[in-house]
């Protein structure tokens, strides 16, 4: 059996939340909502879009190779190391990496973890597409987590969100008793020097303790920061703009341009928190 097949015994239907079962082409529930499973690999658990607005449609390609870029020149290498730290050493089970993109920090979890299987969820199918080949032990799903997690009630041994949205309290449904959650948040400092002269969003501090906070029934919280200085050439300062939530509101050559005036290697801090909830 696959992982994507082994995920039904913890998917959900995101419009009734009655299990899911595989179905020809597909997933279906009791109530014979149907989701269909992609040509490349992941399922698709979109339930019907009701709200206002656009359905979240997650990162685009470019983001995507943006942080890949990122990500593979070692940039992010100490959060990969401080999230690994918190990753119980016996964990076994399901890992559900929610926001998860490419898969990055789920696969370097499956790596050291032989007893894990891991899910990621994520609203962009450019990085579901990626996920799905990711690591063997690893499946993937397209969903908007906004609308809640497609997935069973106390289901995983292992929650991860790594600079994604969603909701705490999702976070703690989805745990198994005994599991851990582990959140990573930026801090206000992250990526606070890129700011200078580019009207950036900013990150509002406080977010790890708001985070440790969120689940009242923790057994144990650790929050460990992790502070580093990096040094950037002009395209990678470029990448690390446009591989986040900016990249929806600036504009690539307008960027390129203020940054161009900058005497290089830019020297940009990383600041975030890894928060690890472990309940009982
Ligand atoms: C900054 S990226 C982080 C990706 C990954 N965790 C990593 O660190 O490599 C944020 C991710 O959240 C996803 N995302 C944004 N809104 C979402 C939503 N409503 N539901 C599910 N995923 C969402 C994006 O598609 C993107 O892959
Ligand atoms: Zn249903």
């Amino acid at each position: 059996m696959n992982t994507l097949e082994s995920a039904f015994d913890i998917l959900h239907c995101p419009s009734c939340g009655e299990p899911l079962a595989p179905a020809e082409g597909g997933a279906t529930c009791a109530n014979r909502h149907r989701f269909d499973s992609a040509r490349q690999g992941y399922l698709s658990l979109r339930a019907a879009h009701k709200g206002k607005g656009k359905p979240a449609s997650g990162d685009t390609v470019e983001m995507l190779e943006a942080r890949e870029r990122f990500q593979a020149a070692g940039f992010h290498d100490e959060i990969t190391a401080a999230v690994l730290e918190q990753v119980p050493a016996e964990a076994a089970g399901w890992l559900a990496d929610i926001g998860g993109g490419t898969g990055h920090y789920a696969a370097r979890i499956l790596d050291d973890r032989p007893a894990l299987r891991g899910l990621v969820l994520d609203a962009s199918t450019s990085a579901v597409r990626i996920a799905t080949r990711a690591h063997e032990r690893l499946a993937a799903v397209s969903a908007d987590v906004w609308t809640g997690i497609p997935l069973r009630d106390g289901s995983v041994d292992l929650a991860l969100r790594v600079f994604a949205p969603g909701s705490a309290s999702e976070l703690r449904r989805i745990l198994a008793p005994g599991g851990t959650a582990i959140v990573v948040v930026p801090e206000a400092e992250h990526l606070r020097e890129l700011g200078h002269g580019l009207k950036l969003m900013r990150v509002p501090a406080g977010k790890a303790e708001e985070m440790a906070a969120s689940i009242p029934d923790a057994a144990s919280v650790v929050s460990v920061p992790v502070r580093r200085r990096v040094q950037l050439t002009v395209e990678q300062a470029l990448d690390a703009v446009f591989m986040g939530p900016n990249a929806f509101h600036q504009d690539r050559e307008k960027v390129a341009a203020v940054l161009q005036e900058w005497t290089a290697p830019i020297s940009v801090t990383i600041a975030v928190t890894v928060v690890a909830i472990t309940v009982a």
